[in-house]
């Protein structure tokens, strides 16, 4: 890897692409036999905050064909989907739905058509809402069905896709859905939050076993992106993504750095000590014991948690700044620690508020490296939300999100150089999306979208982007 005169190479091979989740950009929520999901309700109970929901949201559903003709023309390599399961098998159980895993298939098809690897994730956090009204993720058999759900698109993908994530950010998906209510499905119920992860982490390892008996694609030259399946021996990467943050104290009381240890219990040892050491850490297993009887967890559960998985995706996006305060998160996304008030940032934030720190993503990589001896990693999300202003053609001059990339990429070179086997990068996200609770108003997209029109213009950083991926080395912004 070479610095020359300022500029960064990145290693061959490296992966390169840009991510979507389905319900944030597909829209068509009645093709397909499609039930709703947790987003669904969510959104028709005025939950989100401009009202707003994913029935159209980015017309991909429809459209498609001409999105992956434009990931073509910005020359990515790679670009990282999830599969709707109400879509794919509606009310989340028993068959499949024809029409909807056909246009999986067709989307898998087109990308590799185009010389571009598709990257697979099952949960991207749609539940089907019956399986909700069944108990949802709190509920073991929440996990079999997702494991079901797996084979039916494991069978229908198996033979051209090779890389896997079984679920996205557990920990979003189980504290802010169930302990915080601020994402689907809105409970604040600290114990179900702790069964709700559990029971993600245990479909995942239910997952990885299904698809390891399933995938069977080759590492076909011509699809090959990374140049390194040939070497590697394993053309096959299986794996899970989760979102670390690093955590800081503000403050320098005992209680302070106890409130570090907390929240870094919860952001990220409750997933890596499982997932790559198949144990729940003594400490946070402690905390937890306030909210519940941690009765959910069985005998052998761990063994399958903890699968061999061939990767390990991270997204980045901030980090956390903590200081001890009585009764601050009593109700909140953190379930067993009451007393921690997460401390706004100094530094600019980006639009929708969040800190800007790329060291945070060099900590990140560092740390799951030293403390874990992790498969290879990949940065599966990272980006910004920025204030784009669009001209009459739909153009965005978003010069602070390319700055914002540039210093992200900047922390991930340095993080390679230390030795961290960091395989590749996907931008967040490739068009502009619905952003959850936060609904449209915060654009995270490198390519723009008018929402009124459905029509897509690159921004600035979508060209700049392209040009750092073809030379494979940071250009000056
Ligand atoms: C992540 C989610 C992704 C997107 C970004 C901004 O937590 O995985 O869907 O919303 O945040």
């Amino acid at each position: 890897m070479d610095t020359v005169g300022g500029s960064r190479r990145f290693p061959d091979g490296f992966v390169w692409g840009a991510a979507t989740s389905a319900y944030q950009i597909e829209g068509g929520t009645n093709l397909d036999g499609r039930t709703p999901c947790i987003w669904d309700t969510f959104a028709a109970e005025g939950r989100t905050r401009d009202g707003s929901d994913g029935s159209v949201a980015v017309e991909h559903r429809l459209r498609m064909t001409d999105d992956v003709a434009l990931l073509a023309e910005l020359g990515m390599p790679a670009y990282r989907f999830s599969i709707s399961w109400p879509r794919a098998q509606p009310g989340g159980e028993g068959p499949a739905s024809a029409s909807g895993l056909d246009f999986y298939r067709r989307l898998v098809d087109e990308l590799l058509d185009k010389g571009i690897e598709p990257v697979v994730t099952l949960y991207h956090w749609d539940l089907p809402q019956e399986l909700e009204d069944r108990g949802g993720w709190p509920v073991r058999e929440t996990a079999e069905r997702f494991a079901d759900y797996t084979a039916l698109v494991g069978a229908a993908l198996g033979d051209r896709v090779r890389r896997w994530v079984t679920v996205n950010e557990p920990w979003c998906a189980s504290m802010l859905g169930y302990a915080g209510g601020i994402h689907a499905p809105a409970r604040t119920e600290p114990g179900a939050a702790v069964a709700a992860a559990h029971h993600l982490l245990l479909g995942h390892g239910l997952a990885v076993d299904v698809l390891r008996s399933l995938v069977t694609a080759p590492a076909e030259p011509g699809h090959d992106t990374s140049g390194r399946a040939a070497t590697a021996g394993n053309p096959v990467e299986i794996g899970i993504t989760v979102n670390p943050y690093p955590v800081h104290a503000a403050g320098d009381r005992p209680e302070d750095h106890d409130a570090v240890r907390r929240i870094d219990g919860l952001a990220n040892r409750l997933w890596y000590d499982p997932v790559l050491l198949g144990r729940y850490p003594d400490d946070l297993l402690a905390d937890l014991s306030s909210v519940s009887d941690l009765a959910h967890i069985h005998d052998g559960d761990l063994a399958v948690i903890s699968r061999p998985i061939d990767a390990l995706g991270l997204n980045y996006y901030r980090p956390y700044l903590v200081r001890h305060e009585p009764g601050a998160s009593a109700v909140s996304e953190w379930p067993g620690s009451p007393d921690v008030a997460l401390i706004d940032p100094e530094s600019t934030p980006t639009a929708n508020g969040w800190a800007v720190d790329p060291q945070g993503l060099f900590d990140a990589l560092v740390r799951v490296s030293q403390d874990y001896d992790p498969p290879p990693l990949y940065i599966h999300e990272n980006g910004g939300a920025f204030p784009d202003v669009a001209d009459v053609e739909g153009h965005v001059e978003d010069t602070d999100r390319i700055e914002f990339l540039d210093g992200h990429l900047r922390a991930c070179h340095d993080a390679i150089a230390t030795g961290v086997d960091l395989r590749g990068f996907f931008v967040w996200s490739f068009l502009d999306n619905f952003e959850w609770a936060e609904g449209y108003a915060d654009r995270f997209g490198i390519v723009h979208v008018d929402y009124a029109t459905q029509k897509r213009t690159p921004k600035a950083s979508a060209t700049w982007y392209a040009k750092v991926v073809s030379s494979n080395e940071l250009v000056d912004p």
